[in-house]
């Protein structure tokens, strides 16, 4: 199987946790095949809170109702991929952009399911360059203090975040301690969010494998 169909495979699984109601949904190439498989069974649910402009257009092609977040409740889930995870349930998410409007609409819902292909599982987080969304005028000051925390930051050249800042992605930190390294890239002062998914890991993996779609908790 191609990682495409697997990350097909995943989406699939995923429709049977869609609850009546509006649910929130993530931002990427795993989560658009979610969107095309939600367009499907438009009729079980009534609409969704999008992470990004991208997500809320993808939606809206489907003719799936977009809502803003303050204006709903508390989600039942939400439903994203991620660019690495671990058995902990840890991530890495950002490749996209998109990190802040998920880690946002994440802490809105009361189960995280994450959609994976078998790639995206690893033991050590890190492999993947971790984005950190920065304010603009602070890009200088907050790529020496990633430097000191071991990181190598390179700013993601022509790329603006729907919020309007910028991206710097960090190679080279050895991350043993998701929790305690998020905690302290958000005390950097200009930082917006980190990619690190481990103060609020995910809830469930649907990972996509060349044996099946196997569910993890
Ligand atoms: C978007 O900002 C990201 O967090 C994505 O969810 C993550 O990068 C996974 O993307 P793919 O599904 O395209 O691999």
């Amino acid at each position: 199987m191609t990682q495409d169909e697997l990350k097909q495979a995943v989406a699939r699984a995923a429709i049977e946790y869609v609850p009546q109601g509006i649910i929130g949904v993530g931002t990427g190439s795993t989560a658009n095949f979610f969107i095309d498989e939600l367009a499907k069974v438009k009729g079980r649910f009534d609409g969704a809170v999008a992470s990004s402009e991208a997500t809320a257009q993808r939606l809206k092609s489907h003719g799936i109702s977009v809502y803003e977040l303050n204006d709903v409740g508390e989600l039942e889930i939400y439903v994203d991929g991620a660019d690495e995870i671990t058995k902990h349930m840890h991530m890495i998410k950002g490749g996209g952009g998109a990190l802040t409007r998920e880690k946002i609409v994440a802490a809105c819902a009361k189960q995280f399911i994450c959609l994976a292909d078998a790639s995206k599982l690893v033991d050590l987080l890190g492999n993947f360059p971790l984005p950190v969304e920065v304010i603009p005028m602070a890009r200088s000051y907050v790529a020496r203090e990633l430097a000191k925390l071991g990181g190598q930051p390179r700013l993601r050249e022509g790329f603006i975040t729907d919020n309007g800042n910028v991206i710097l992605d960090v190679v080279g930190l050895t991350i043993m301690n998701p929790v305690e390294l998020e905690t302290a890239l958000n005390q950097i002062v200009g930082v917006v969010t980190n990619g690190l998914f481990a103060l609020r890991p995910a809830d469930v993996l649907l990972l996509g494998t060349a044996d099946g779609v196997k569910t993890m908790k």
